[in-house]
């Protein structure tokens, strides 16, 4: 990855609209919420997603959270129910995420979901970050801006100890309140936390009126992202071949012959980028199965290995 000169602007007018005009040039920006720093890019650019998951290193795609400035643009990117509805009456703006049924046209990256037919939405509270989303005017993916297997940023220093050259920007917010990452309740079946935070289980079930599920896997609260059921395609997945055999689907990498071909010149970002768009187009054609060139195991082809190995894996 090439090195950026990594920018600190300040949370005024100017720099908030300098911070928006990068993101909506596929740019990286880091900013405060009142839980954590988040590490921000266009949630609706495919190839913007891609390079959040490389500037933190992050070895597998978990999906990740849209931020949207109020309970409106929630609404455009999801099935919204009545359960929302209470719990964002009660908690937003806040440090609360819900994950629900994602609106079809939402226009939302298929890398921010991971390939899920779910969304994460949060509308933060931070003055900071409802100037930024709303200069921006659209949805912002935004894991906590640290390296992967850091702890995550409560100042614009924490951000910049790990993240400098790696993203465009950081909006200086000073420290973050609540030091923690929000709650998540999953709205998308039967009411579940799915990551503990400041608020708890019991606000959320008398807002709900009825009890919130907890999940008992510890592991799934480290990181849900690994064990809940991802997209995998009906067709059957054959990794690293090196040769086609007649009647499947061909995804390639790099300069072959192909159905599609996730990049062409090897680039490991529009490779990322296109991955779940692509399995998707290429299922939709109903193939028996699906081929895919070997991806070069470095940078975000650890990560686009560990989603392909899933796809793969027998079922
Ligand atoms: O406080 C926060 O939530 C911070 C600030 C920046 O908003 N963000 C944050 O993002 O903690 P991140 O990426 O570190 O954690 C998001 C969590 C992941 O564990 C992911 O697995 C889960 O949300 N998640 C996202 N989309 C999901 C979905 N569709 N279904 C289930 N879990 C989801
Ligand atoms: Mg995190």
């Amino acid at each position: 990855m090439s090195e950026i000169t990594t920018q600190r602007l300040d949370p005024t007018p100017i720099g908030l609209a300098r911070a928006a005009d990068l993101l909506s040039r596929g740019g990286l920006v880091a900013f405060p919420t009142e839980t954590v720093y988040g590490l921000g890019a266009d949630a609706c650019n495919d190839h913007a997603v891609a390079r959040i998951y490389e500037a933190k290193g992050r070895p597998s795609f978990n999906p990740l959270i849209a931020h949207v400035a109020d309970v409106e643009a929630a609404k455009t990117l999801t099935e919204w129910t009545e359960a929302a509805e209470a719990v964002a009456r009660a908690f937003w703006p806040g440090p609360l995420t819900m994950v629900l049924k994602k609106r079809e046209g939402s226009g939302l990256s298929k890398l921010l979901s991971a390939g899920q037919d779910t969304v994460a939405v949060r509308v933060p509270e931070h003055p900071v970050a409802q100037g930024l989303l709303r200069a921006f005017g659209g949805p912002v993916a935004a894991p906590s801006a640290n390296r992967s297997g850091q702890i995550s940023p409560t100042s614009a220093e924490h951000v910049l100890n790990g993240m400098t050259g790696r993203v465009e920007a950081v909006v200086d917010g000073g420290r973050c309140q609540v030091g923690l990452e929000s709650t998540i309740i999953g709205l998308a079946g039967r009411p579940t936390l799915l990551r503990p935070g400041q608020i708890g289980i019991d606000a959320l079930s008398e807002t709900l009126g009825t009890p919130v599920f907890e999940r008992k896997d510890t592991e799934a609260i480290t990181a849900p992202g690994q064990l809940t059921s991802h997209y995998a395609p009906h067709a059957r997945v054959r990794l690293n071949a090196i040769e086609w055999h007649p009647g499947e689907l061909r995804l390639g990498f790099g300069d072959v012959a192909c159905d599609l071909n996730l990049s062409p010149t090897e680039d490991m970002t529009e490779a990322a980028a296109n991955l779940f768009e692509f399995l998707h187009r290429l299922d939709a054609r109903q193939a028996e199965v699906i081929a895919v060139s070997p991806i070069p195991h470095v940078g975000l082809g650890i990560a686009i290995n560990d989603r392909l190995t899933r796809a793969a894996a027998p079922r």
